[in-house]
């Protein structure tokens, strides 16, 4: 039998799918079944090109020999070990690694699974760390609208994508936001960092009056907006941000679960910008995808506020079952080889000004009303059909998987993350799927 054949389920009712239209998904179930550098193979034996990394974390491109050992070497010879009081060598050589990898007085690592429980775990570090100082009358976190942060009651708190947030009662008290950068009166079709908008990080400062200083912990951003659809930072803001935040007392948390491992040609947004915050959360790209697991790093003033009291006790009430995972580390452990042996996380600036060109030559199709891009990360933002929010972003993402394209929609915004592996061809099979679709779409 057949790969195919023999991995199609008989019964699609019982999973719940994550972020997915279930009902219409189950009338016409789209399965991937099989996976190899840039392309995934499905249940009907095509091939479809991953425009998204996955979920804009596989980096290294698919099922990369390297990383498959890894895997397979550490189930067999150290399964688990247990994370509290107990470790073993990799996830200590994987904390070093990070340290090594990240901008210089970001020196600590706390693991975890995905990205939101990395945010739960920054949001955690900043409030605690204020009150090992003394300081516990700062318990405000400052998000920003359009903001994800994962799903998790302290990421839906501080971000500011509605829908996520609507359903689910009064969510974290304390918390504030600022105003998102998306200004396409004035940005739109604009090829990298957008001139208009670093005065919008001036409205910290008037949150900052409002509340007073004394009373925030921390502000978190994601420096490139992804999941809200692709929102580049204007020139100067993050800087901005880092200014108001230095000023004030206040910890700047930077969420780097989609910038991180090289998306804008750098390992990290951070390096990009040139700003370095005080907490960095990252996953996704972290292992490639391939295993769950998160990093949040923290810089040692931060670390050093909790080493204090009597040596035998537990210096942060925090962590997970599975923080540090040998398997993961093995994985985390091998993809960093993997982008390192492969240049992958500096690839994006090699490939970014073709990539922008190549996204930027759609501006003329039916309904494309704004075009961003920066690193190996775009968007091309749809004018919404009348009374039909998202229904057209979401025919042309239909559209793309039947003509061999993996893209990834949100709102009328289509999204793109393409592997960092990507050779030219593949932007220009990308960018042809994309000419035809929009072409026809209605
Ligand atoms: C910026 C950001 N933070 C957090 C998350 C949540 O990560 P996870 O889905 O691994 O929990 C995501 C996921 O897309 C993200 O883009």
């Amino acid at each position: 039998m057949s790969l195919a054949a023999n991995a199609v389920p008989n019964d699609l009712e019982a999973f719940w799918m994550p972020f997915t239209a279930n009902r219409q998904f189950k009338k016409a179930p789209r399965m991937f079944v099989g996976a190899r550098d840039m392309h995934y193979t499905t249940s009907d034996g095509r091939q479809v090109l991953d425009g998204t990394a996955g979920l804009w974390c596989v980096n290294a491109g698919h099922c990369r020999p390297r990383i498959t050992e890894a895997i397979q070497h550490q189930a067999a010879e150290l399964d688990y070990a247990p994370a509290f009081q107990m470790g073993h060598p990799k996830a200590f050589e994987l904390a070093n690694r990070l340290v090594d990898l990240t901008p210089k007085g970001l020196d600590h690592v706390l693991f975890t699974n995905s990205g939101s429980e990395s945010v739960e775990t920054a949001l955690k570090v900043a409030l605690a760390y204020h009150r090992a100082k003394g300081d516990g009358s700062r318990f405000r976190l400052i998000g920003r609208e359009r903001g994800y942060h994962g799903v998790n009651f302290g990421g839906i708190s501080v971000g500011g994508i509605v829908a996520n947030r609507k359903m689910f009662g009064t969510l974290l008290t304390g918390v504030d936001h600022m105003p998102h950068t998306h200004d396409p009166g004035r940005n739109a079709f604009t090829m990298g960092e957008p001139e208009h908008g670093a005065d919008l990080a001036d409205a910290l400062e008037r949150i900052v009056t409002l509340h007073d200083p004394s009373t925030i912990a921390a502000v978190i951003v994601e420096p490139v907006a992804g999941s809200t659809g692709v929102l580049i930072p204007p020139k100067g803001y993050l800087q901005k941000l880092r200014d108001i935040t230095l000023k004030h007392g206040i910890l700047l948390i930077f969420d780097e679960v989609i910038t991180g491992f090289g998306r804008l040609g750098t390992p990290f947004a951070a390096d990009y910008f040139g700003v370095t915050p005080d907490i960095m959360v990252t996953a996704k790209g972290l292992t490639n995808g391939v295993i769950p697991m998160g990093a949040v790093m923290v810089s040692s003033e931060i670390h050093d506020a909790f080493m204090n009291g009597p040596e035998h006790l537990i210096e942060f009430f925090h962590g997970y079952t599975y923080s540090g995972n040998p398997i993961a580390s093995a994985a985390a452990l091998a993809t960093l080889e993997t982008y390192k042996e492969e240049g992958l996380l500096t690839r994006g600036t090699e490939l970014a000004g073709y990539w922008g060109e190549a996204l930027h030559s759609l501006r003329d199709k039916p309904h494309v009303i704004d075009i961003r891009n920066l690193g190996l990360v775009g968007a091309i933002e749809l004018e919404p059909k009348a009374g039909q929010p998202t229904q057209r972003a979401f025919s042309a993402f239909l559209a793309a998987y039947e003509a061999g394209l993996l893209i990834r929609t949100t709102g009328d915004i289509i999204a793109l993350s393409p592997p960092l592996i990507l050779e030219r061809q593949h932007i220009d099979e990308i960018v042809d799927t994309l000419s035809r679709i929009l072409a026809s779409l209605e």
